[in-house]
This record gives C-alpha cells, structure tokens and sequence, in this order.
C-alpha cells in the first residue's frame, strides 16, 4: 500500500517540486499539498488544500480527514527573512513544528520528514568539512530554532515514537519556485539575472563559499531516508549531507563557460554576516553509511542543467521575452 502524504508549505521552493515526485512515486490521490496560501499553478495536479501550521486543530483536521500516515513538513521562516522578522521565525519554525509532532503523535502518523539546515552550524564550527558532531551554537534566529527542532525531533522520537527523520540541507538551487528568504538565494537568482540580462549584482562576496545542493538532489535525499528501513536511521536529530562547495566567484566563472560576456558586481548586504558564520564544507559520512546517501550532481552539471531548464521556461512564460540584454549562450 502506498503511503498517504500530508505536505506542509508545499507552495515553497522545495515543496513546489517535492510534491510532484511523491504523486510520481505513491499516487496522486495519495499526496496532499497545503500551505498558507497555495494555488494550483504552484504544484502538480492533485489534492490541494490552505493550512497553517500554526493551528494545532487545523494541522490534526487534515492528518484525520485525509488518513495521513506520512508527513513532509516544510512550512518554515528561512534564514534571511527570519533575521528581518525574529519572532515570526521563532513561531512558525518552533510552533508549526511541535503542531506536526503532536498531532503525529495522538493520531498515530507512521514518519514525519523534517529538514534541517547547514544553519545549525554558528561560527565556532570547523569551516571545512563541519563534522556531524560539530558543536551547534548559530548565531541567527533560524539557526536557533533548527537546533532546537532538531532536538524536538529526536525528543519525539524517543518519548513519543514518532518515526522523525532529518537531514542538514545545504543551500538549494532550483529552477521552479524561487527561494524564500534565505542566504544563499543567490545560487538561484544569478542564473535569472544571466539569462534575463547577462548581469547581477550579488550580495554575497566572490569569495564566500558555502555548501550547496541541487534540487533533483535534494528531493532524492528526502525520499531515500523516508524510504529506508528505521533500523537506518541511527541519527534522530538531523543528518548532515552534501553534494558541492562553491564560492559565488566560482559561480560566475561556471556559468560564464556557457555565457562568456555574463557579468557579476559584489556588493554584500546583511546575508553576508550570516554567510560568514557558515562552514564552507561538511563532512557528511553517516548518511552516506547509514542510508546511502550519495549525490550525483557537482556545479558544472548543475550549472548546465539549470540553464538549460530556466531557459525553457523563462521563454515559455513570456511570449515577448527579450533576449537583447542577454549574453549568447554557448555550448560547453
Ligand atoms: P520556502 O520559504 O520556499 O517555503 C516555505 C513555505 O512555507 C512557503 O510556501 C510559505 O508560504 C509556507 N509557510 C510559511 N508559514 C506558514 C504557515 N504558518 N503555515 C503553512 N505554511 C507556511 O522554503 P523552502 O526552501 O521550501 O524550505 C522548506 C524547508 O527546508 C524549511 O524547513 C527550510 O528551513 C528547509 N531548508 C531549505 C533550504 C533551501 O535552500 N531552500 C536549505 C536548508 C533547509
Ligand atoms: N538556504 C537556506 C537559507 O539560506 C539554508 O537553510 O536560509
């Protein structure tokens, strides 16, 4: 029997695309998209609702009314936006999720997905390779509340055996939905500005290089250690995983392979403070012996993959789009 999905904050960056997979993988009419505020254009065909973590009732209502066994919760405040805005951060990332623990465990949900973040990591972390057992004092409001739910997590694992599981995401670059607030949205937004107008302005400096993930990986994590036997799960506070490191200079000269007249200027804004407490690597051994994990994209295949993807849509979004400010692109 296929499991039945409940999605929180399916609307987002990650959500946008994970649902999809799911209904692939265990049906349509098995996956329930819901967000805050979520529309059809923003997820694949199937069921979609409006829910707010932050309802305890609300939360329990879907769980028993769509015979929900599996969560994905996803519904967060990221790290940047959570800077600007502290206590809503706190809220959602602290509330939304203990919500999604209680009502799995009173109305007996089989897993729960959670994601973490390279977040979790304060400036007192090993930059290169963080280990797994790095010591965890981040010093923004996200950072907090992910060290925090990541002990929530494995709490509720052990004193009410929800079956929580975790990893650290890196940062995520992505083609479908945009990011939403976070440090590393550059990842994202530079590959629009080079195609939309062959220039960028970013807010990170060259040199700053922080772990990074592309999405078909990500989504691939998030199956695999949902799918593996319990006994796997070893670690029930949340997983590192990585796939790549990069600098944003090495960013531009990548995608300046493909477009050689793109131009990036560097001007850091308040991300780069938080940017600075990040490790730049983390060494991600555990998942990769307890689970499996392995990632199977590196920058220059992500590179050409979203360029090529956003091409397509970018054109396909508008009839009148302009290609005059762009750089040509060029076979690498
Ligand atoms: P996102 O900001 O793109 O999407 C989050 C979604 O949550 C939004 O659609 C928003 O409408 C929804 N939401 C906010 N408040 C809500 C509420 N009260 N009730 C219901 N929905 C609400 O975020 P994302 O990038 O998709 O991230 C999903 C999860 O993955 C988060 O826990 C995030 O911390 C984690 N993560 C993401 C990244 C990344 O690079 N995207 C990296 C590490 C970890
Ligand atoms: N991409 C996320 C952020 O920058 C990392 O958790 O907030």
């Amino acid at each position: 029997m296929p499991p039945k999905v409940l999605v929180t904050g399916a609307a987002g960056q990650i959500g946008s695309e994970l649902v999809g997979v799911l209904r692939d993988r265990y049906g349509a009419g098995n996956v329930v998209a819901t967000d805050k505020a979520v529309t059809r254009a923003q997820v694949s065909a199937g069921i979609i609702e409006p829910l707010d973590v932050m309802h305890l009732s609300s939360v329990e209502r879907a769980i028993r009314s769509h015979h929900v066994d599996t969560v994905f919760h996803l519904a967060a405040i990221l790290s940047a936006a959570g800077e600007s805005n502290s206590d809503l951060a706190w809220d959602v990332n602290m509330d939304g999720l203990k919500n999604v623990l209680d009502a799995s465990s009173r109305l007996g949900v089989d897993r729960v997905f959670w994601p973490s973040s390279i977040g979790v990591f304060g400036p007192d972390a090993p930059k290169d390779r963080a280990p797994q057992g790095a010591a965890l004092n981040p010093s923004t409001m996200y950072g907090i509340t992910k060290v925090a739910g990541e002990l929530l997590c494995a709490y509720y694992s052990q004193k009410h055996r929800v079956d929580v599981r975790s990893v650290r995401f890196p940062g995520l670059i992505s083609s479908e939905a945009k990011p939403g607030g976070g440090t590393t949205d550059y990842a994202v937004e530079i590959f629009y500005s080079a195609i939309q107008s062959g220039e960028y302005t970013c807010f990170l400096s060259k040199g700053t290089t922080l772990p990074m993930m592309y999405m078909p990986d990500a989504l691939r994590a998030a199956t695999t250690i949902m799918e593996a036997d319990p006994e796997k799960i070893r670690i029930r506070t949340s997983y590192n995983i990585g796939a790549m490191s990069f600098s944003a200079g090495e960013l531009e000269a990548e995608i300046s392979k493909h477009m050689p007249g793109f131009r990036v200027k560097y001007i850091p804004d308040s991300r780069q403070a938080i940017a600075d407490t990040w490790p730049r690597s983390i060494d991600d051994a555990p998942a990769r012996k307890d689970w499996g994990w392995r990632e199977k994209y590196g920058i220059g295949a992500m590179t050409s993959d979203m360029l090529d993807k956003l091409e397509t849509k970018l054109k396909a979004g508008q009839k009148t789009f302009n290609t005059t400010g762009s750089p040509a692109r060029r076979n690498v």
